[in-house]
């Protein structure tokens, strides 16, 4: 059944007050609710209908009066008064019985919940609808140490406690948490005066892994007050990790529940990336408590305007509490990794969708993270000052409502006068375009010529023009810039822009900042000038990657070499002190496997995956070859030397070191890696070492040492059954992942240790596509057994299939047969059909 974004109407009452009662046992949790309804004037008459999934109605009452409501699998219908009343109802729940993580469930002993988008209907009968706001009040009995709901305390005993949520809030941000846990206490001081209790609650033994994430939470909130004068609005603050996690993390008013993995934080136990990771994550559910909760959406299909706005906000967080340009930089590459095959594939769909089956599956990086470059154009085109103006009208306007994108438009409307019907598009038209420029030069004037394109999809078979800002400096042969950023302002499909006045022919710098989520074609570009002289670090950091491509694709084509002037340009730009090392390293970064991949497949080419792996291998190895020596003095240099820090310049300077690492160990067959592995005191060194001697087959006995070690820390082991299956060779990969299966602690129900070796089988391009097909056979297994406990995780793990168009006959034939198995899957549940349904239908 598809819901459509025209069909949506208001709900026929207010909910003016909600009472919960909970008496908690792990699988006959009794819930009473008392919900007070009013009329609402401003809907269209309807039957009165409240949600509610699998749950067991022991009594309902109207107004004191016993009911007997009709009800089916998805909610329940009952005549009402025309005037405000009361419902109540007592249901019963299963938490320990529910494995899809959605709903009240059980993690390991403790109760948590998870209710968006709609899993509240799975805890008591609600018009479960994110336009239904109501301040709750929530009453716990049961018989555990900590007992927590949304809001302040209102009374806390022994076995009991009592919760008031001032602020009226949509079903979908209730939580409660019941457990054993034990708190890592801060506090925050608002800039108006307020004393705002901060805690971290963790399992027994997980203390020492608070520090951090407490420490991001307060830089969040200092944050959101200095750049948008947001602040925090009740007394207390409460975040509770949980190993058993459908996804990162969840903003529910004043009780964030985080995935264990996106908050747990130590330096023998997280990588820096991990650390960095944990920290825009604290600081992304703590910025959706202004969007996303005290602005919320009216519907679902509405979903970008709260996660686009808090992704964008948090990559402006990272980037001031790190390097704004190494955070640019790696936004790219993970927008191209993992939204262009999304928009470029059948699964595309717009920021704003205008249909769907389960709205669960439209979490999506489209939504997330093209949702955030469309909101960093619209900065880009208004300005600053602008957009600051427009954010602060829509904070005044729109406190307490449940909004929708045209309302987050018209406040850039009405503050900056333009007409953004154009620029809508980029939320209601689904694909990447498709940018090309070309270049023409005479008597001191460069005209640049862009065309713009998107491939129609069936989510748009028709696309129209984008408003495209493309910046765009010029670069003189003797390398200064002689003009600096400008954006340009693109509307029609084809569209000149002209730069007069030069004494030289210049080196177009275009795209600068990455300043529109396109593909852009540039057939005349000079990258290698760019990437010796360019300003912007971003095309700098493109140039490296435009040869690098280059080279790999001659080599996949052609069986041609490494490209010789890449390599000496990288080598240039490793060993130059004035860049600093995390750049550095992410210069050095080539294109991945699958992005190699789809740009073959948008130049109508058939990817070989075993080409394309032995291509990367050919490069590293010349690379490894002309760096010669310089690998290790650049990894001396770069060997840290105090005490460990997550920051961005230790990090930077390990990320660099371990890059000359993994070159050094194609000559040394790991004596390097082995002594960094016994000596490293943290995880980012442990874990870069692991992965270089299981590279140079010399890894048994380290993975077994590291196994002994972190055995009884589920976090840690994530990473050791994720990085066997990651740095397998691509004719084992899929056996690797198969024989983890087997370890008595592959918990496959747990989603982390699930994705940690399925979800990495599917990242291993050359292993997943392995031409036996025995990848493709074994992740559908896997998806068919998990299916029925958890719908979720199963069907975003089908996204794996979503190329399959790309290859060539006989692996379209492997993967659609298991596509088709799959979808054959007796009561397959709604979530993995609708993905695979569209896959399929491609
Ligand atoms: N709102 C959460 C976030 O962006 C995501 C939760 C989505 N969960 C789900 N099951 N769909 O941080
Ligand atoms: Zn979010």
């Amino acid at each position: 059944q598809t819901i459509y974004l025209s069909d949506y109407t208001a709900f026929g009452w207010r909910v003016e007050q909600v009472s919960l009662h909970f008496t908690l046992a792990p699988s006959a949790t009794r819930v009473r609710s008392r919900i007070a309804f009013a009329p609402n004037a401003d809907a269209p008459a309807q039957p009165f209908f409240l949600h509610g999934e699998a749950l067991t109605l022991i009594s309902a009452r109207i107004d004191g009066q016993d009911i007997t409501p009709d009800v089916t699998a998805e909610g329940l219908t009952c005549t009402v008064p025309d005037s405000a009343f009361v419902f109540e109802a007592e249901v019963e729940i299963d938490p320990a019985g529910n494995t899809a993580l959605e709903g009240l469930y059980m993690s390991n002993g403790m109760y948590c919940t998870q209710c968006e988008a709609e899993g509240f209907r799975k805890i008591t009968y609600y018009p479960d609808r994110p336009d239904v706001m109501a301040v709750f009040d929530v009453t716990i009995e049961g018989d555990l140490p900590v007992l927590l709901s949304n809001g302040n305390p209102v009374s806390t005993a022994q076995g009991r406690a009592e919760w008031h949520d001032p602020w009226p809030k949509p079903a979908y941000l209730f939580a409660l948490v019941a457990g054993d846990l034990v708190a890592h206490p801060g506090s925050f001081t608002t800039r108006s005066g307020r004393e705002v209790a901060l805690n971290l609650y963790v399992r027994p033994g997980d203390e020492g892994k608070c520090a951090f994430g407490m420490q991001a939470l307060k830089d969040s909130m200092k944050w959101d007050e200095d750049v948008y004068a947001r602040e925090y609005d009740l007394d207390l603050f409460n975040i509770v990790a949980v190993d058993d996690f459908n996804m990162g993390a969840m903003e529910n008013k004043g009780l964030n529940i985080f995935n264990s993995s996106a908050v747990l934080a130590s330096p023998e136990t997280s990588t820096d990336m991990n650390f960095e990771r944990i920290e825009a994550i604290i600081a992304h559910e703590y910025f959706h408590n202004w969007t996303g909760n005290r602005i919320t959406c009216r519907d679902w299909f509405q979903l970008c305007l709260k996660e686009g706005l808090t992704v964008f906000r948090d990559s402006q967080f990272t980037a001031d509490m790190r390097s704004a340009p190494v955070k640019r930089i790696s936004d790219v590459i993970d927008l191209r990794a993992r939204q262009f095959p999304e928009d470029q594939g059948p699964l595309a769909h717009p920021v704003r969708p205008d249909r769907f089956q389960e709205i669960n599956n439209f979490y999506t990086a489209t939504v997330y993270e093209k949702g955030a470059e469309v909101i960093r154009m619209l900065k880009t085109l208004v300005g600053d000052e602008a957009y600051a103006q427009a954010v602060q009208l829509y904070f005044d306007r729109h406190d307490g409502d449940a909004a929708t994108i045209e309302d987050w438009l018209k406040v850039f409307e009405e503050t900056t006068g333009r007409d953004l019907a154009q620029f809508k598009r980029w939320y209601t038209q689904a694909g990447t375009p498709r940018v090309s420029v070309a270049e023409d030069w005479a008597d001191g004037t460069l005209t640049l010529t862009f065309t713009q394109s998107t491939a129609p999809s069936a989510a748009s078979p028709d696309p129209q023009p984008q408003v495209i800002p493309i910046a765009v400096g010029l670069i003189a042969p003797d390398g200064a810039e002689v003009a600096t950023t400008r954006v340009l302002e693109m509307t029609e499909a084809t569209q000149r822009f002209a730069f007069d006045g030069l004494a030289q022919r210049p080196v177009a710098s275009i795209l600068r900042d990455f300043s529109a989520p396109v593909v852009l074609d540039h057939p005349d570009a000079d990258p290698a000038h760019l990437l010796a002289h360019d300003t912007d670090p971003f095309t700098r950091w493109e140039a490296a990657r435009t040869l690098a491509r280059r080279s790999l694709l001659a080599q996949i084509r052609d069986g041609a070499a490494p490209d010789e002037a890449y390599l000496d340009g990288i080598h240039r730009v490793a060993t130059d002190r004035s860049l600093d090392p995390a750049t550095r390293a992410l210069m050095m970064g080539a294109p991945g496997q699958s992005e190699l991949a789809g740009v073959l497949a948008e130049h109508g080419e058939t990817p070989d995956p075993m080409a394309i792996h032995a291509a990367l291998e050919d490069m590293r190895a010349a690379m490894a070859a002309r760096f010669g020596g310089d690998a290790m003095m650049l990894y001396a240099e770069n060997t840290v030397t105090e005490a460990y820090a997550p920051d961005a310049a230790q990090s930077g300077q390990r990320a660099l070191a371990g890059v000359m690492l993994s070159l050094m160990t194609r000559g040394d067959n790991g004596t390097a890696a082995q002594a960094q592995f016994d000596h490293a005191d943290n995880m980012t060194q442990k874990l870069g070492a692991l992965a270089q001697l299981i590279t140079a087959g010399r890894g048994d006995a380290a993975l077994a040492a590291f196994e002994d070690r972190w055995r009884d820390d589920r976090l840690v082991m994530d990473k050791w059954f994720g990085l066997q299956v990651a740095r397998a060779q691509p004719d084992d990969a899929a056996d690797v992942a198969q024989r983890l299966t087997a370890h008595p602690d592959f918990n496959w129900q747990n989603p982390n240790r699930f994705r940690a070796v399925f979800g990495t089988l599917a990242m291993h391009h050359a292993g997943f596509h392995h031409a036996s097909g025995k990848g493709y056979a074994l992740l559908a297994d896997w998806l068919i057994k998990l299916d029925p406990l958890n719908p979720q995780t199963t069907a975003r793990m089908c996204s794996a299939f979503q190329t399959w168009k790309r290859y060539d006959t006989e692996r379209q034939k492997l993967m659609k047969t298991q596509i088709d198995r799959i979808l054959a899957t007796p009561g397959l549940s709604r979530d993995t059909t609708e993905m695979l349904t569209r896959i399929a239908g491609a």
